[in-house]
């Protein structure tokens, strides 16, 4: 099998194709059709129902787009950029870290001039026409847009859910009864102006998130259902280690993964990933290396697929520590702090750095009030043992000598105390995710083409068909099929061409049953029901379609 017969299953029978076809295309868009919208909607309502229902999470629906001072926060006006080379020739850019794969441990985390040796010293040309390449050039990954008419201001599509629920977390906070830990989810889409989005939906400009930030006190992280899986195994890659299947206890116990509340989730995601029918044989949790994973990150893991592609990143698990809310906290100033009472209060002896009026008057004379004020705002750390401390006020610098304050030690009673909280993402791809279904779903035999989905996420739920459209036949089956839609189920009506042929094409999209309505039907009231995998048929009375479709669909299998 190869990803082309995936995706021309999927552009034959109405999954998803590249987007504004008729134009030439343009790279990085697709279009989902009926079969791929639903088959996505059914993967992210299995979603919700673990993250949402089940963990109880707040979900939130933010805007697309964000002003500057947001994206400058979170760090990516900085740094969310890929490098890039042009070709001299015939002018195509590509990922420079790419054309480096194999030649260099690993790319992605060498500088500009680094990876340009790496290239010049390989003599790398351009993949297209093999003309002669630039010298790397950083590209900022964000699209930009404007916000208002005349003098309008910078705004930027947001490169993840994520920062929508960071700058709420006040909200969250409070919606959750100012308890730790508390958990936001949010479902939508990213845009990221990669520079050579290729493998169909696995590079895409425009794609969809599932995420979740939970927030956590910084010395307790685990989750409330920790102890009921603890002892189930994970197929755990670590960085440096043997690939193993631990125990989420083993696996924190060994410090292999950092905390509880990591493991929980990495747990979590692997079932979403069964739930939503990925092979657990073709699924891993690798641990990013240490020079692969961001910098505040604590310890990261993708649950990564194999597929035609190779493994392929599903879903990134980070422990962010306190980076988000803190880089928000800073840079918009509003209190993003969580508050803990203490059961009892405590006392607490605090340092403070002093100013020393009388010295300063002298010194400093009409400067000494703002000198002061500075000085009192210094971390006690920041001036022990020194001799003197520069001094920045209205930028003039003063040298103010240690005589000029003292660090003075108090003692408080205080009833609890403030701090910014941890954060754990589980951040889900869901256009990967939905390719990794269909690509683990795909049989052929003798160019017969079967999608096993699982019945919860399978687009069409069951195919109802007369053998015959004569004969009253058909009206029997337009009722079937009627009464299976009005409890709910989807249901697809077909009554041309052979009954062969029909079963083929349910077959190919998925559907896990087909009801066939034939002669006996109008004898006993029996109709056949057909097990798509096994292509088993058993009779049941008319009356238990419903029913048995209804356990079909909710029980996730297909025995029919
Ligand atoms: N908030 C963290 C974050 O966005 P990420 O690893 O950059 O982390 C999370 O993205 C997931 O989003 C990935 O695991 C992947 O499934 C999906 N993703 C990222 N970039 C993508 C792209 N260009 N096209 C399709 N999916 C993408």
């Amino acid at each position: 099998m190869e990803s082309q017969d995936i995706l021309s299953l999927c552009r034959r029978r109405g999954f998803l194709w590249p987007a504004y076809d008729i134009y030439g295309g343009l790279a990085g868009f697709y279009d989902y059709g009926p079969l791929g919208a639903s088959l996505k909607h059914n993967i992210e309502t299995q979603w919700r129902k673990l993250y949402v229902f089940e963990e109880g999470m707040q979900e939130l629906v933010c805007p697309l787009i964000a002003p500057e001072p947001v994206f400058k926060a979170s760090g990516h006006l900085d740094a969310f950029a890929d490098m890039y080379v042009e070709c001299r020739g015939c002018g195509e850019s590509n990922r420079a870290d790419h054309l480096a794969e194999g030649l260099a441990e690993n790319p992605a985390a060498l500088s500009e001039e680094e990876l340009g040796r790496v290239l010049e010293e390989h003599g790398v040309k351009c993949p297209v026409c093999g003309g002669d390449i630039t010298a790397p050039r950083r590209f900022n990954l964000m699209f930009k847009t404007t916000v208002g008419a005349g003098s309008s201001k910078s705004g930027y599509m947001r490169p993840e859910t994520a920062q929508g629920m960071f700058v709420n977390f006040s909200q969250i906070y409070r919606h959750g009864r100012e308890k730790l830990p508390v958990g936001a989810v949010q479902l939508g889409r990213a845009f990221r102006n990669e520079i050579s989005p290729r493998q169909g939906l696995v590079r895409l400009r425009e794609f969809h998130q599932m995420e979740a930030e939970i927030f956590f006190h910084p010395e307790r992280k685990t989750w409330p259902r920790y102890n009921a899986v603890k002892d189930r195994t994970l197929p755990l890659v670590p960085d440096g280690g043997v690939a193993a299947e631990l125990s989420l206890s083993d696996a924190v116990s060994s410090k292999t993964i950092a905390n509880e509340a990591l493991a929980y989730f990495m747990w979590l995601t692997h079932r979403f990933a069964l739930d939503v029918g990925l092979d657990p044989k073709r699924l891993r949790l690798r641990q990013h290396e240490r020079n692969e994973m961001a910098h505040y990150a604590l310890d990261c893991w993708d649950l990564e697929a194999e597929t035609t592609y190779g493994w392929i990143e599903l879903v990134g698990i980070a422990d962010r520590g306190c980076y988000d809310v803190q880089a928000h906290l800073k840079h918009s100033g509003a209190d993003l702090t969580a508050f803990e009472r203490f059961d009892e209060p405590k006392e607490v002896v605090r340092e403070a750095v002093t100013p020393k009026f009388d010295v300063m008057g002298k010194l400093f004379k009409g400067d000494t009030k703002a000198l002061a004020g500075k000085l009192s705002e210094m971390m006690p750390d920041a001036v022990r043992g020194r001799d003197e401390v520069v001094v920045e006020v209205d930028e003039k610098k003063f040298a103010s000598p240690s005589s000029c304050y003292d660090i003075v030690t108090s003692t408080e009673k205080v009833s609890g105390e403030k701090f910014v909280p941890h954060v754990i993402e589980p951040s889900y791809g869901v256009d990967r995710i939905l390719y990794a279904v269909l690509e683990h779903a795909y049989h052929e035999e003798d160019d017969y083409v079967t999608l096993s989905l699982k019945s919860s996420v399978a687009p069409i739920k069951v195919g109802v068909f007369p053998l015959m459209a004569k004969d009253g036949l058909e009206v029997t089956a337009k009722e079937l099929s009627e009464s299976l839609s009005s409890d709910g189920i989807h249901a697809h009506y077909d009554e041309s061409g052979s009954i062969g042929r029909r079963y083929a094409r349910m077959d190919e999209v998925g559907t896990p049953c087909c009801v066939t309505v034939d002669y006996q039907t109008i004898e006993d009231g029996t109709v056949t029901v057909r097990n798509r995998d096994t292509k088993e048929q058993v009779r049941i009375g008319k009356d238990e379609v419903v029913p048995t479709v209804r356990g079909i669909v909710e029980g996730g299998n297909i025995e029919a």
